[in-house]
This record gives C-alpha cells, structure tokens and sequence, in this order.
C-alpha cells in the first residue's frame, strides 16, 4: 500500500564529495544540485547510504565512477521515492525502496534506475536496507550465479567479518551449504560463527591452507569467495577440491599473482570473478528481480539480515571511511541523513 507524498523537492542538497583522492580528509560536505531523472530512473529521498570499500578505493583514486556517472561516492541507498520518470512504471511517490546505484548515493536525493530499486523488505529499517543492495547483489551474481554454490558443498569466504563476507557467510548458510570463514581476530572469527559458518579461521594464527586441509580431511573446498587476491591465489588454488571454483571479487591484497597450472588441470578447476558497478542496467535489473524472487524471503523473515556495524551522519562521511580502514569493524557502516 502506498500513499502519494506531496513532499517539495528542493533545488539544492547536502551531499559528500571527494575534493581530490587522499586519505579520509578529502571527503568535503557540499551544497550540489538535486540530479535529474533520465529516462527510467526515479528520485530517492535518501534515508541512509551504505558504505563499501570500493567506496575508500574511489576516495584514493584506484576505482574512478563509470563514465556518465555522478563523482559523488555511493554505491547503495534506502529512502523514499519522491520523483518517477513515465517509465519507471513500478513504483509510486511514497513508495519505499533501497536501490543499487553506480555513484551519487552520499547525497540527502539520489537518482536511480528504477529497475536496481527493490522494496525494503518487510519491516527493515532504513539504515538496515540501506546496507543491503552493494552485498547482496555482489554476493549472489558471484556465489550463486557464477560459482554455482550448491548445498552440502563446503564454500571457503575470505574477509568473513566483511560486509560481503557477512552476507556471504548468511547466504551461504542459508543455502545450506558447509561454510568456512577466514577473518583476522578471534572476535571476528566469534562473529563469522554466530552467522553461520562451521568453521571460522583466524588467518593471523592459523595458516588457512592447513586449517581447510585439516577440517575436509585433505579434500578441499567446492567453492573460494576470495576478497584479497595477490599471494592467497597461489593458497586458494591448494585448498581447492576436485571441480573446485575459485571466484575473485575483490583485489585488497594486490592483483599480481602466479599460479600451478599443472593442479588447475588435475583438479578441473574454474577460476572466475566479476565487478558489479560496470554492468549494464539492464543486467542489474535482471539482478534485482532474482533477488527480489530468491533473496527477498529470506530478508523479510528476518533469517537474513544486514550486519550493521555503525552509523555516522552523512556530514561525517571522513569518520565513516577512517573507521572502514582501521578494519576493526564487523558488517556494514551505513551514513543517515536528517532531513529535519
Ligand atoms: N567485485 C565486486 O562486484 C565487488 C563488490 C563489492 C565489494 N567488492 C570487494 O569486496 C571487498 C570487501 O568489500 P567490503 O565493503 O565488504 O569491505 P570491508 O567491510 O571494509 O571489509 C574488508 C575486510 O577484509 C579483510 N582484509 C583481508 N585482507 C585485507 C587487506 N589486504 N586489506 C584490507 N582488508 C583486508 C579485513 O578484515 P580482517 O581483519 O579479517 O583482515 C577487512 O575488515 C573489497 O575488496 C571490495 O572491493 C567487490
């Protein structure tokens, strides 16, 4: 049920923009104009903004928005939808959604495309949906789509602490398959538990190849979701069972790396990965409606849920993204806008 929201769209808004690329600091709050609807989108009065860390690599400079994309960070917001182009036929001023967007979601108005929105599921607050699309998108293109993931199979999810690997460990443990976590503290490993991994390693302590080796009794992993890249994909490659399928998403520990082709032909392995933010819209409205049909239940019903972390107020953007790099953090640290 919707209700029309006569709200007055004003011609100027508070938004964060990244003044040059650099450390926290860089991340200035500015007066912009409120964008414009381009065929298909619809305007969002912003709620909350999800931060990620490709949002930190924007900052420094190593991931530039895709052509025709606004400069201002954000990849993912939750609010209410204020203006709606004549063919985002869907949706309604009033309704409320959170969408996935390429750029711009740091920002009280956010334009979409009205296929990445989705209706906030059941009764989530705003702060939770809005760190839900960046993840949950990412998390089942790649698990599911591209890795194949099936239950019984034992999936291996570095960064498990991670906003990705929170919602992948949920997922995964959802879909009933037999999950292992790595993450960098006992805490964080406590933490990788309690969503559902069965085994949760801490990478610092314990070498993550034994440790996979030891628990399969030597048979590997079905499936890597790998965040870091560099010197684990040499690792990862050992810890693969036979058909095992390595899916790289991430690059945080560099994207130089050598490999035994020799044990990638025993095993039949599939080495894989992906970006989101480069796809079409129509992929990731294509995206959306597969969530929307296998994820969005499990979201209502509260069997999985963001991991929220902390918030910050959008104007303290710099304090968001200095706490996402001291890496203490579990889950999502998520920006709110007052609009009072
Ligand atoms: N391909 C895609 O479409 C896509 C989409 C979204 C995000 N991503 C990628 O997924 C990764 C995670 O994003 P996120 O927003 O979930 O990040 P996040 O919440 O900031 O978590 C990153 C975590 O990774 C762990 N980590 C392991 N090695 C690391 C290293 N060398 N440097 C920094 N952290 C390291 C850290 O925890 P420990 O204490 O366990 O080390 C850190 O807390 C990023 O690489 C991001 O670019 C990819």
């Amino acid at each position: 049920m919707t209700t029309p929201m006569p709200l007055r769209v004003p011609e100027r808004m508070l938004a964060v923009e990244i003044t040059a690329p650099g450390g926290p600091d860089v991340l200035r709050a500015v007066q912009r104009p409120v964008p414009r609807l381009a065929t298909g989108d619809v305007l969002i009065r912003v709620d909350a903004a999800g931060v990620n860390r490709p949002d930190v690599l924007q900052r420094l400079g190593n991931y530039p928005p895709p052509p025709g994309t606004s400069d201002i960070p954000g990849l993912e917001i939750a609010g209410t939808i204020v203006e709606v182009e004549a063919s985002a036929t869907r949706w309604r001023p009033g309704d409320r959604v959170c969408a996935l967007v390429a750029g711009g979601g740091y920002a009280e108005y956010c334009v979409a495309p009205g296929v990445q929105c989705l209706p906030i599921p059941g009764e989530m607050a705003s702060v939770a949906a809005a760190a839900v699309p960046e993840t949950f998108f990412t998390v089942w293109t790649n698990l599911f789509k591209r890795g194949g993931l099936q239950p019984r199979e034992r999936v291996l999810i570095h960064g498990g602490s991670s906003g990705i690997g929170t919602t992948a460990i949920q997922l995964a443990h959802a879909a009933e398959s037999i999950v292992f976590a790595t993450a960098g503290s006992d805490a964080k490993c406590e933490a990788c538990r309690r969503l559902g991994a069965d085994v949760a390693i801490n990478y610092r302590r314990d070498d993550f190849v034994d440790a996979v080796r030891r628990e399969t009794s030597g048979a590997g992993v079905d499936v890597i979701l790998d965040i870091v890249g560099g010197e684990y994909f040499a690792r990862n490659i050992e810890c693969l069972a036979l058909n095992g399928r390595l899916i790289q998403i991430g690059l945080l520990g560099g994207a130089q790396a050598s490999i035994d082709l020799g044990r990638v032909m025993r095993r039949r392995l599939t080495i894989t990965g992906s970006t989101l933010r480069v796809r079409t819209v129509e992929e990731k409205g294509e995206l959306a409606r597969d969530l929307e049909a296998n994820v969005w239940p499990l979201l209502t019903s509260g069997r999985v849920a963001p991991v929220i972390d902390r918030t910050f107020p959008l104007a303290d953007a710099a304090e968001a993204h200095r706490r996402m790099e001291t890496s203490e953090h579990v889950g999502k640290i998520v920006l709110t806008v007052d609009h009072a």
